[in-house]
């Protein structure tokens, strides 16, 4: 028996497996809007069978965008776009499919060009905006935030809990905080971003206090019976940042507040770091953070192999696993875990015909068949 392929339960809701597509931004967004791009983004992932489809990380506020293709859950039109993208997407996934929401902020990392567009900061012209962070400190030449006031933290914070509850609304059963990979909530945590003198800086309490203000008010806003989870950073991979250690006093703290599960991944709070990215590279810090805390852990990070996969869940060490670049690669990355670890999967009916039990070509279609 499968243990990838094994139901898992957390808070009111049953996933029908362990995978998960990983939110990644598409930076195809119409301030803030899903349209077409999204719509069979989403439709895809949904059809692939993972058991939960993450939605990419959507910006609580308008400059909490890391470009202007960003998704948003800041406005009405927001709103209404998600809605009809989700609803389709939902009527073609396999029944069981949870679908799942990233709330974030990309503070020092926003105002920035479309990754096909250069990736550099939005110049004059471009209708660039001012970002804020931790610090006045930039992300290698991006812009410079201002540090931000006791008056942000509390519109952020506001506008985290409004962007939860929109969700919420939405029909979504997971809501996720981002607070890795560089951006505002990572800023406060990690000291290599953070030089705050008061009491948002300095000890690891202080700098996890911005980010545990914003995650006990938004457990308010998730009902209990839907999952609330965070995305921390495992390691900054950095000697001066965060480590396995302090990432568990965070997770721990996260933990206490009612999250249900976190997922570990790690870098992006300052270029140039040496990342040794290989096959499971961040799966230790998911154990790490499981052992030390005991609350639920998602792997990801070159997680490409259906029996690597299935190792890191049935050797306890995640209890579930993302997969984002694997996933662009085949949508159908699922169908094919199944065949290759005997288990069995929903397929729509429409498509019956070419899934592999029923169809002798497949034998042909894999990678080395007759040669
Ligand atoms: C196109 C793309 C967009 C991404 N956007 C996000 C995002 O919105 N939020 C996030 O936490 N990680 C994002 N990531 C990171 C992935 O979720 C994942 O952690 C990373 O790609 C490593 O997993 P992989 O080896 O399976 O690709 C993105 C990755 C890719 C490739």
């Amino acid at each position: 028996m499968s243990k990838l392929f094994s139901p898992f339960r957390l808070a009111g809701q049953e996933f029908p497996n362990r995978i998960v597509a990983a939110p990644m931004c598409q930076y195809s967004a119409d301030d803030g809007s899903a349209n077409e791009w999204h719509l069979q983004n989403l439709m895809t992932l949904g059809m692939s069978g993972a058991g939960l489809v993450m939605v990419e990380a959507t910006a609580v506020e308008r400059i909490g965008r890391i470009t202007h293709g960003c998704l948003g859950l800041y406005s009405d039109n927001n709103v209404a776009a998600l809605d009809r993208v989700l609803k389709a997407a939902r009527r073609v996934s396999p029944a069981g499919t949870k679908w799942g929401i990233q709330i974030a902020h990309s503070g020092r990392k926003g105002s920035e060009q479309r990754p096909w567009e250069g990736g550099a900061a939005l110049k004059a012209g471009e209708d660039p905006w001012e970002t804020i962070s931790a610090s006045a400190l930039p992300f290698g030449d991006w812009h410079t935030p201002r540090e931000a006031t006791a008056g942000d933290l509390a519109r952020i914070r506001d506008a985290f809990v409004a962007a939860a509850a929109r969700a919420v609304a939405l029909g979504f059963e997971v809501i996720e905080l981002h607070c890795a990979h560089g951006y505002l909530l990572h800023e406060f945590l990690s000291p290599l971003s953070n030089q705050r003198t008061d009491d948002y800086g300095g000890s690891p309490e202080n700098r996890m206090r911005f980010p545990m203000e914003v995650a006990r008010a938004v457990r308010e806003a998730v009902p209990d019976g839907l999952v609330f989870g965070a995305r921390i950073t495992g390691t900054d991979w950095h000697d001066e940042g965060i480590d396995l250690e302090e990432a568990a006093i965070f997770a721990a703290a996260l933990k206490a507040t009612g999250l249900d599960y976190i997922c570990v991944s790690g870098g992006g709070v300052v270029p140039g770091l040496k990342i040794p990215v290989e096959a499971g590279y961040q799966v230790p810090y998911a154990a790490g953070i499981k052992e030390r805390t005991g609350i639920a852990t998602r792997a990801v990070g070159m997680i490409a192999d259906p029996h690597q996969a299935e190792e890191i869940i049935a050797s306890g060490q995640a209890d579930m696993v993302a997969l984002a670049r694997g996933l662009i690669d085949n949508p159908r990355w699922p169908w094919h875990a199944a065949e290759a670890l005997g288990a069995e999967m929903t397929v729509p009916p429409q498509y019956l015909r070419g899934h592999a039990p029923n169809w002798p070509g497949a034998k042909l279609a894999r990678p080395g068949a007759g040669r």
